[in-house]
């Protein structure tokens, strides 16, 4: 009797244990099916990539000047609660992440609808714009002649917004290099990450409102940022005259100049950035304030005088990957939707 009990007992113990590894087991498959990776679609949807590369290619040969504006805008989707795909959607009452003076000047909103469409003709509701964001900075690197490297995908969009969270979560171009170390901290990036990303400003342009500040009021006394080169600084101001009442190149509208972040190669994504950085204290003061930190000075040195790229573009698909992971929803979080940029309210 009392060996039949222990002999039930133990039939219970193992399979309750067999029980756990089962629960244990398919906890991990669902954690690893719902998990950022490289190839996400590749049962769902494996053409999404040639797709999106397929249309990046359509796009930048109608405008090659929305290759910058791609890649800037995954960085803006990251930053400002994460990588959700949240800067694509609208408002009728000017309040989202689009209305916020930071994304005023962001080009590429149709851009990645087109992309969206095409995918959903293939693979209705399954590749979150998130991700279509991110692979499209991805392609938009490599079709200005910069390196291919993986993307993790795996990305769902989320659906809350605020044009505030903008403000909070950008660093300003006016920042200096204890401003940037925080933002990017926040972010779980730190200054190396810094010093490579901040390479993405190879390609494209900026308004100019943006350096007016550092051009004719850097202290508040009209005065020009005397870490800036006077050659360079002189040429700025001839492209950038002093604002007149009124004036706010911070929104840009038609026929607005358009002053390049790397000179002479502003279409090439390559390293003349940090020799430009380094030459002249670039463009805005968050570039110039990497020459202000020993750990980012050090980096714009190294690469400013690489032979060459490949150990800038290895660095550069790293701290993409970590830049891409920030705060994504994944599994059973957000959304898939069929269009991007839905209204909000
Ligand atoms: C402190 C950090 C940063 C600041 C303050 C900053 C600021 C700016 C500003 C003011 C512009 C010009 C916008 C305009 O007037 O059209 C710009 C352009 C751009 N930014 Fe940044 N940026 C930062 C970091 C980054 C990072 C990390 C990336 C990429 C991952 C990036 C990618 C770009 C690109 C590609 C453009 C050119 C856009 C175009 O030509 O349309 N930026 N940035």
């Amino acid at each position: 009797m009392w060996t039949e009990r222990r002999r039930r007992r133990a039939q219970l113990l193992l399979l309750m244990a067999a029980a756990a590894v089962v629960v244990v087991g398919s906890a991990l498959a669902s954690a690893q099916e719902a998990a950022l990776r490289v190839g996400f679609y590749r049962a769902t949807c494996p053409i999404a990539e040639d797709v999106v590369l397929a249309e990046m290619r359509l796009i930048l040969m109608e405008d090659d000047t929305l290759a910058p504006s791609l890649l800037r805008m995954h960085y803006h989707d990251c930053f400002v609660q994460g990588c959700d795909g949240s800067i694509m959607l609208q408002s009728r009452k000017g309040k989202t992440e689009r209305d916020a003076l930071p994304n005023r000047s962001m080009r590429g909103y149709d851009a990645i609808e087109r992309i969206k469409a095409r995918l959903e003709t293939v693979c209705p509701l399954t590749v979150s714009c998130a991700d279509i964001i991110a692979m499209a900075a991805r392609d938009a690197v490599y079709l200005s002649h910069g390196p291919w490297y993986d993307v993790e995908t795996g990305r769902r969009d989320g659906n809350v917004t605020a044009a505030e969270y903008v403000e909070n979560d950008l660093p300003p171009p006016d920042s200096n290099i204890i401003d940037v170390k925080t933002f990017f901290s926040v972010k779980s990036l730190n200054s190396k990450d810094i010093a490579v990303l901040f390479g993405c400003h190879s390609i494209g342009t900026s308004h100019c409102g943006p350096i007016r500040k550092r051009l004719y009021n850097f202290t508040g006394n009209m005065d020009q940022d005397p870490s800036l080169d006077p050659a360079y600084a002189t040429e700025l101001r001839k492209l950038c005259p002093p604002p007149r009442p009124g004036d706010n190149d911070g929104v840009p509208v038609g026929g607005k100049t358009k002053v390049p972040l790397d000179p002479g190669s502003n279409y090439t994504f390559d390293l003349s950035y940090y020799r430009h950085v380094l030459a002249t204290g670039g463009l805005f003061q968050s570039d110039g304030s990497l020459l202000h930190d020993p750990v980012t000075r050090g980096y714009v040195e190294k690469v400013a005088n690489a032979s060459s790229p490949d150990e800038y573009y290895a660095d550069f698909a790293a701290a993409m990957l970590k830049m891409g992971r920030t705060d994504v929803l994944v599994g059973d979080l957000g959304e898939i939707r069929p269009t991007c940029g839905i209204f909000v309210d």
